[in-house]
């Protein structure tokens, strides 16, 4: 009965550590830089992972792909060596989601969140000048989606309101000197509370494969804990047995004492 139990508790934790669970995030949250712009992309442990140690990777536009530490600290970004998507990884291959980042030599960069927004937020795009570049003013923006013009602007920012899945897509901004961002994609991804819906088939065929990988391990962990179980019972069966015949050498010890 005990082992069974222990036996499914493990099944449980391994079906629980199996899945991703890692995030990333970055800091500030956004999806264009200027050159020489600091940022950190870093990878955030969910509860309960804590078995493996995730690592951010890096994809630059020449599908190079190379690995940070833990987090991935840019002091000065460069728009080749930097710019490109980024992700978390541990050993096992398993990743989270990702984040497109550019960085550009450009006057003008389209700040949008570099993560996924959540369903129903109210998202503000901003157009920026690089400080440096006097001749870039934001008085008279327009901002650009799929590379159709969707908006002007006398403030370099446009708000959209209580986003959802059509405001997904490339947005773009163009200044009054006609400077012009980057393309950034910004998506949109469903509340927490919708997780409630049925498990989408890949992800059980994910579970399956933990469960196909995990099982060798899983019978391996079960069958050591049941030999340690019975190496202990034999041991204090013997314990018991040698104190037995102690007792009972010691009593015949004591009764010869006492005869004499
Ligand atoms: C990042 O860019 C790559 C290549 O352009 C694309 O395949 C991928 O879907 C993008 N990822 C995100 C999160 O937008």
């Amino acid at each position: 009965m005990e082992e069974s139990s222990l036996c499914l508790l493990l099944l449980l934790s391994f079906l629980d550590s199996g899945a991703a669970r890692v995030s990333l995030t970055m800091s500030p949250d956004k999806s264009q830089f200027f050159k020489y712009e600091c940022f950190t992309v870093s990878c955030e442990r969910e509860e309960g992972e804590h078995r493996t140690t995730w690592r951010v990777m890096k994809r630059t536009k020449d599908g190079e792909v190379s690995p940070c530490l833990s987090s991935c600290s840019i002091s000065a970004a460069f728009p080749v060596t930097d710019s490109g998507e980024y992700w978390c990884e541990n050993g096992q291959a398993a990743t989270s989601n990702s984040v497109n980042i550019t960085v550009t030599a450009g006057s003008v960069i389209l700040e949008s969140p570099g993560l996924p927004v959540t369903e129903n937020d109210n998202v503000t795009l901003r157009c920026t000048c690089k400080e440096t570049q006097t001749s870039c003013s934001v008085l008279k923006t327009e901002f650009y989606k799929d590379g159709l013009l969707i908006d002007g602007s006398n403030t370099g920012h446009l708000t959209l309101y209580r986003v959802s899945a059509s405001d997904e897509g490339l947005y773009k901004c163009k200044t009054l000197g006609s400077d012009e961002s980057p393309e950034s994609r910004l998506t949109v991804r469903a509340p927490p509370g919708g997780r409630d819906a049925p498990v989408p088939l890949p992800t059980l065929f994910i579970l399956l494969r933990h469960l196909l990988v995990g099982s060798p391990y899983l019978l391996s962990t079960v069958l050591l804990g049941l030999i340690h179980r019975c190496r202990l019972r034999a041991q204090r069966v013997r314990k018991r047995r040698r104190t037995c015949s102690k007792v009972v050498m010691e009593m015949e010890h004591g009764n010869m004492c006492h005869h004499t």
